[in-house]
């Protein structure tokens, strides 16, 4: 799931575990390096965390000036020793650490034992070493190139042999890879936090490019062989927004972090005297092009597809143009009907996520013009979309995403707006009220927080039952629906998230004496429907907590068991502040049940295979 590479006079050791250690927050379950020593080529890997393997390097270090390290989230395979990376071939020259599928594998596995090649593990990877060892005759850079002609799939590769221990060979064939330049050491990575510490100087691959490093030297060329040229990027992170900052947990500290985020993200994409929108970056989603759209497909994973839900109602509101949400694995295989005249918005936080890129992929082989949200620069869906929105809510770490989720509020809030505006469908006094409204979000985040402890307290009584219920109407519904995924994801309390008037139709059954259920309740249209439902439950002997804004409190209060009293914005805005006592409640939950809030079991951060 996350690669490093070393070549330079440092410990390389020390380098590799501590872009690791960088590295942690994509998720792992397994992790190894290999150095070249003065003795060959040396491999330390384990199952489990980064403690586990920097423990055996404490009892029998390697030291060596270019090394390759992995932390491994289980695809082919269990997580076990055998199969974590890195991977050697059978004479132990050549040692492979690999992100992403080989599709093929089994084919070119069944050949390789035919010649006699015996494997130690379960997984893709263990091909390729045998594949590189095959192909070698005196110039490893050629034997990669020889070797990757036979795979097929979506990979990422950092390969050493003891045979030439003054080189480190990169590739990138589909998944993320980077190259920093230091002094004299030269670096890689699966993102920039892993090698940021010690350079800022990077050179981002493209697919199907390689890089050969050298201490002196880095040369970058395609799979092919041709030399390229590429610009180098200095990156202007701190570091130390890689850090927590104080916070006991990087999901706290992005919770925290939510009203700068905001402002980021709106800032720049506003006229002056709050006129309307501005969004340069759409380069071919140009207002002729947005006049000729007729339906709109919202597509992503995980949070983003929550952050998709919110964002049909805000287009459907502002455009009046039907918007349909799919999660982004179903998308290919439902034949969705895309036509040029369909817009579609493909949402990712990391940009790399393969059902999104698959999905998009689809698209815009079906012609549709395919505009990205998404929080990475410079990322795949960045890349391949035709237009893309930037989130400017940072590096996030947490594997539960906060603060990208509100921040693609932020971006489709001034994406309905400005498409309503080059539309015709907005005037500039309904667009200054709306951008007012939106102005404002940030210190309205800025004071429910200073209430957070509140919700500490309600979490932790939600942290002695096994199970709780969800309800809102309209988009509290979708707001709750990532509120749920939120505490399953992090406290591993099951939840559902229902739509409240369709409780009755089934879930109802569920409730019973002592059943926490959370009401959001933002929606002035929908109130009382929604307190008819809160007394559906109060009969069952349900435990109603409520989350709503100030203009209800007190009709809402005298209906339920507690109440969580949010700032009042226009209706359609509400999103960006309703879910910040949900995240709080998933945080503390997380934390009265001891788990590892930043590292849920079974998840990662960013999944790269489909
Ligand atoms: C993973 C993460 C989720 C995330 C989803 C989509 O499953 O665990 O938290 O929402 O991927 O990620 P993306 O980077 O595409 O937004």
């Amino acid at each position: 799931c996350g690669i490093v590479g070393y070549i330079g006079a440092r410990n390389s050791q020390e380098v590799l575990l501590d872009g690791l250690s960088k590295l942690e927050y994509r998720g792992y379950d397994s992790a190894g390096i290999a150095v070249t020593t003065e003795q060959g080529l040396q491999v330390r890997k384990s199952k489990g965390r980064l403690a586990v393997l920097a423990s055996q390097l404490e009892e029998s270090p390697l030291h060596g000036e270019a090394g390759i390290g992995h932390t491994r989230w289980a695809t082919h395979g269990k997580p076990s020793d055998e199969n974590s990376h890195p991977h050697t071939d059978a004479t132990m020259k050549f040692s492979v650490v690999h992100n992403g599928i080989i599709e093929n594998y089994l084919e070119l596995k069944e050949g390789l034992i035919a010649d006699g090649v015996q494997f130690l593990s379960e997984t893709d990877t263990e091909v390729i070493s045998h594949l590189i060892a095959r192909e070698y005759d005196g110039d490893i850079v050629k034997a990669v190139q020889r070797a990757i002609r036979h795979m097929r799939g979506a990979f990422a590769l950092g390969v050493l042999t003891e045979y030439e221990p003054d080189r480190l060979v990169a590739v990138r064939c589909a998944s993320p890879l980077v190259i920093g330049v230091g002094e004299g050491e030269n670096f890689i990575g699966s993102d920039i936090p892993a090698i940021l510490q010690y350079t800022r100087r990077v050179y981002i691959l493209n697919d199907n490019e390689m890089a050969v490093l050298t201490k002196d030297a880095v040369e970058l060329m395609t799979i092919e062989g041709n030399t390229i040229s590429r610009e180098m990027i200095v990156v202007d992170w701190d570091a130390l927004t890689a850090e927590k900052d104080g916070f006991d947990h990087f999901m706290l500290k992005e919770i925290y972090e939510q009203p700068k985020a905001y402002r980021d993200t709106m800032r720049g994409r506003m006229l002056d005297g709050l006129e309307g929108v501005k969004l340069p970056e759409l380069k071919v989603l140009t207002p002729e092009r947005l006049k000729e759209i007729r339906n709109v497909h919202i597509i992503a994973c995980g949070t983003a597809y929550h952050a998709g839900l919110v964002g049909r109602t805000l287009i459907e509101r502002a455009v009046k143009i039907p918007v349909e949400n799919d999660v982004a694995s179903e998308y290919r295989y439902r034949d969705p009907i895309i036509t040029p005249e369909t817009l579609v918005i493909v949402v990712s936080q990391s940009g790399e996520t393969a059902d999104t890129l698959a999905a998009l992929r689809e698209a815009k082989r079906c012609g549709a013009p395919v505009l990205a949200i998404t929080n990475v620069v410079g990322s795949s869906v960045a890349r391949e979309a035709d237009d893309t929105i930037v989130t400017w809510a940072g590096p996030e770490i947490a594997v539960a995403s906060t603060k990208a989720y509100t921040s693609q509020l932020i971006a489709f809030m001034l994406f309905s707006l400005y498409w309503a505006q080059v539309t015709g469908r907005a005037d500039t006094a309904q667009l200054r009220h709306e951008l007012a409204a939106m102005e404002a979000l940030p210190e309205q985040v800025e004071k429910l927080l200073e209430q957070a402890t509140e919700m500490k307290r309600v979490a932790e009584d939600m942290a002695k039952h096994d199970n709780l219920f969800f309800i809102g109407r309209g988009v509290d519904h979708a707001v709750v629906q990532e509120g749920s995924l939120k505490l399953k994801e992090i406290s591993y309390i099951h939840s559902e998230a229902y739509a409240a008037g369709e409780l009755k139709h089934g879930t109802l059954a569920l409730i019973e004496d002592d059943v926490p259920v959370i009401a959001l309740l933002t929606q002035p249209a929908l109130i009382e429907k929604m307190v008819s439902n809160i007394k559906e439950v109060k009969a069952r002997g349900g435990v109603v907590y409520a989350i709503t804004d100030e203009a209800h409190a007190e009709l809402v209060g005298k209906e339920t068991d507690g109440v969580f009293v949010i700032p009042t914005t226009l209706p359609h805005l509400s999103p960006a502040l309703s879910v910040v006592p949900l995240q709080l409640i998933a945080y503390y939950a997380s934390l009265a049940r001891g788990n590892d809030v930043d590292k849920p079991r079974n998840l990662a951060k960013s999944v790269t295979v489909e």
